[in-house]
């Protein structure tokens, strides 16, 4: 990057008589992270100069010039043949400067009726939306290989928990389910941001708008926007759609964050319930025998800083007087770093996913450890006319038995079970077993291996 401090190589100089600072210079440029918009603000320059050429603001040879002089520009750029200058402040001021030394004169007509002030909320604006669908499809890949996995794990049976404690036996395949339906809540946050995305402010300049004739319609529908904004105002200070953004991957993070705790927990010794394959797991340099689950872990705490940078751009907005304020500079790198991460860590979770194998004896062997087939004892109980209150009493009596006998219930006799009640039958093994227990939970939404089945054909149909 050159640094060059004349006043004369400032678009804005006219005024000014003494250089900026040179640490004012390097404090106030924003070049160093904002040229990853290069591409959408060309797009946008070129949006822009055809429709000056429409309304005859510009002639069609001024605007064919603008527009090959802006592809060359784009195609140094490319090929690392562009030098960012620091003097210049920002990647707009770099590309026109570029643009001007590439056709002259010419060059210096593509900035009328506009402003840096909406053709940066516009970049940002055609920037993000192309990464919303980037990051859409990965959510999708991601889903789908939960889905499969759910799909082969319908059967497999594991202990439920609250409390962290054993509660209820569930299908590993309802489990995986449960992270489905939080991602496609996410899926659904992320189209309707997209919404507010996709909407157009050039047109608004600085602040009030311009007096030249220009066709904004024509310019939204150009650049694939919905419309144009409304208010100029608005169009220039708005950066909802950032938060917005950053809200969603804050929430998504937070899910992605709680599988991976789940993850770290199952692969521990102490569960034992999954296994990781060693491409995503590292050793450790002292402990010989360490496989960590690394990847989990940094998901995990990568989600604070995805939530640090929600809370960023809310606080960068909360006292800006309208319009326009160099503040909101400060809004590129906290959405910046938001989409790398968030991006990072669904190709982690998508590529991991379908990888994970169930360790199905061991879920197993911990499902019967827990009593998790107490409620089951006691709506059998019910079933054969126990007041509900009386059969949970009789259940835990029989489970204090169990704790002291170190037996699970499906482990009793039918004549140690009918010390606590004469209406026990032989039948009752039938709801004491892991199986007979998830089998019973048989309707939409319960853990039933056939609810789980019919639940993943409804996702697929979901995801279109
Ligand atoms: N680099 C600036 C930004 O990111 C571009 C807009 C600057 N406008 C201005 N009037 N200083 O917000």
């Amino acid at each position: 990057m050159t640094d060059q401090n004349k006043t004369s190589e400032k678009p804005w100089g006219g005024r000014f008589s003494e250089p900026t600072d040179a640490f004012v210079e390097r404090f106030t440029a924003s070049v160093g992270f904002d040229q990853r918009l290069y591409h959408h603000d060309i797009t946008g320059s070129i949006a822009h100069a055809t429709m000056l050429a429409k309304v005859g603001v510009l002639t069609g040879e001024e605007r064919d010039q603008i527009i090959d002089g802006l592809n060359a520009v784009k195609a140094d750029i490319e090929a690392g043949r562009f030098q960012w200058s620091v003097s210049l402040e920002d990647v707009h001021m770099n590309v026109e400067a570029r643009l001007t030394d590439r056709i002259g004169i010419t060059g210096k007509k593509l900035h009328t009726g506009r402003s840096r002030n909406d053709q940066v909320a516009t970049d940002i604006r055609l920037y993000l939306r192309d990464e919303i669908d980037v990051i859409a499809e990965e959510l999708v890949r991601l889903q789908q290989g939960l889905l499969d996995l759910a799909e082969r794990e319908a059967d497999t049976i594991m202990p439920g928990f609250t409390h962290l404690q054993t509660a209820q036996p569930v299908t590993f395949g309802h489990h995986l389910m449960a992270w489905f339906e939080m991602l496609m809540r996410d899926a659904e946050r992320l189209q309707d941001c997209r919404k507010r995305v996709n909407v157009m402010p050039l047109g608004a300049a600085a602040l009030a708008g311009t007096t030249y004739p220009i066709d904004r319609a024509f310019t939204a529908e150009l650049l694939g926007f919905e419309r144009p904004t409304e208010n100029s105002l608005d169009s220039v200070s708005d950066r909802d759609f950032a938060i917005e953004f950053c809200s969603f991957a804050a929430l998504l993070m937070t899910h992605l964050s709680r599988f991976s705790e789940e993850l770290v927990l199952w692969t521990s010794a102490q569960f034992d319930f999954i296994d990781l394959p060693d491409r995503f797991c590292t050793g450790s340099s002292i402990m010989p025998q360490k496989k960590n689950p690394d990847v989990p872990e940094l998901v995990r705490g990568k989600t604070g800083r995805v939530n640090g940078h929600l809370v960023s751009l809310l606080t960068l907005m909360k006292s800006q007087p309208l319009a326009y304020n160099k503040d909101n500079q400060e809004d590129k790198e906290p959405l910046f770093d938001t989409i790398d991460t968030i991006k990072g860590c669904l190709k982690a979770y998508a590529d991991m996913v379908p990888a994970i194998r169930a360790k199905a004896d061991s879920m197993r062997e911990a499902a019967k450890r827990g009593f998790s087939t107490a409620t089951d004892l006691a709506d059998y109980l019910v079933k054969k006319g126990v007041p509900f209150r009386d059969a949970h009493e009789i259940v835990g009596k029989a489970v204090a038995f169990g704790v002291a006998e170190r037996r699970d219930l499906a482990d009793m006799t039918l004549a140690e079970l009918q010390q606590f009640s004469d209406v026990i039958g032989p039948d009752v093994f039938d709801v004491l077993t892991l199986e007979g227990s998830v089998q019973a939970r048989d309707h939409l939404g319960g853990t039933a291996p056939a609810q789980v089945r019919a639940a993943v054909q409804r996702a697929r149909a979901r995801l279109g």
